[in-house]
Order: C-alpha cells, then structure tokens, then sequence
C-alpha cells in the first residue's frame, strides 16, 4: 500500500519550477507544470546524474531538414551530465520510452486547517 508524504505547500513551488525533496531516503524532484505537479526520482537511469538538477526547457520537433519547433515549454528535463532528455509527466527518455526514471503519484491535499496553502503530498 502507498504511503502519503507532505513534502511542500503549493505556494513553495510555483509554475515554472521544481524543488528536490528527499522522502524515505529517495531523492525526488517535485515539478509544477502549469498548476499540475510531478514528481520524479532525481537519478538519470544512464549514469545516475541528479537528473532533477538539469535544466527545466521545452522538447523540440522537426518535421524536415531546417525546420523545427519548441513544443510542451518546461515538461522536459535534461540530463546535466550527457542531456539525455526525459518527460517529466511521466519519467520516460523521449526518444526512447523504454528508458525512463521513476516517476510517482502526487496529489494536492489540506491536511491542516491552521497552514494557509494546500500541502503537496507525494505517494510512495
Ligand atoms: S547520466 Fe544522465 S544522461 Fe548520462
């Protein structure tokens, strides 16, 4: 059974950023993308780079030679030892799905009337 853990308020990680927090002895970065959050654990499944510690930045597509675009600003993660680059949403290398880092369970929770935010719970 998977076990709940407070692991910030909402209003410490606002859109557009992510905070690394250590639950249980894991390592994991907590993304908010838009209002949704994420959480991944923070070990590139390469080499073992503190995945999380890379930049935050969009996927880039291209539908022929000299043409491209920025799709899905701040879902991507990138290595910062060799930039393999990886789905926050779902912890998967995007070019190859099969390769992928662990990705949890986060939901948004009040658990105590007293604190004004609601808390982000990740679930192990
Ligand atoms: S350790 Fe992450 S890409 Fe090599």
């Amino acid at each position: 059974m998977q076990k709940k853990h407070i692991v910030a308020t909402v209003s410490e990680i606002l859109p557009g950023t992510h905070l690394i927090v250590s639950v249980e002895g894991r390592s994991i970065g907590i993304y908010n993308i838009n209002g949704a959050f994420y959480a991944l654990r923070n070990i590139c499944p390469h080499q073992g780079a503190e995945l999380c510690k890379g930049l935050t930045t969009a996927a880039i597509v291209s539908s022929k030679v000299g043409d491209f675009q920025y799709e899905r600003e701040g879902e991507i993660v990138r290595c910062p030892w060799h930039q393999w680059e990886f789905d926050i949403k779902t912890g998967c290398m995007i070019v190859d799905a099969a390769m992928r880092t662990k990705s949890y369970e986060v939901s948004v929770e009040k658990f105590d009337v007293s604190v004004d935010n609601e808390q982000i719970c990740v679930h192990l």
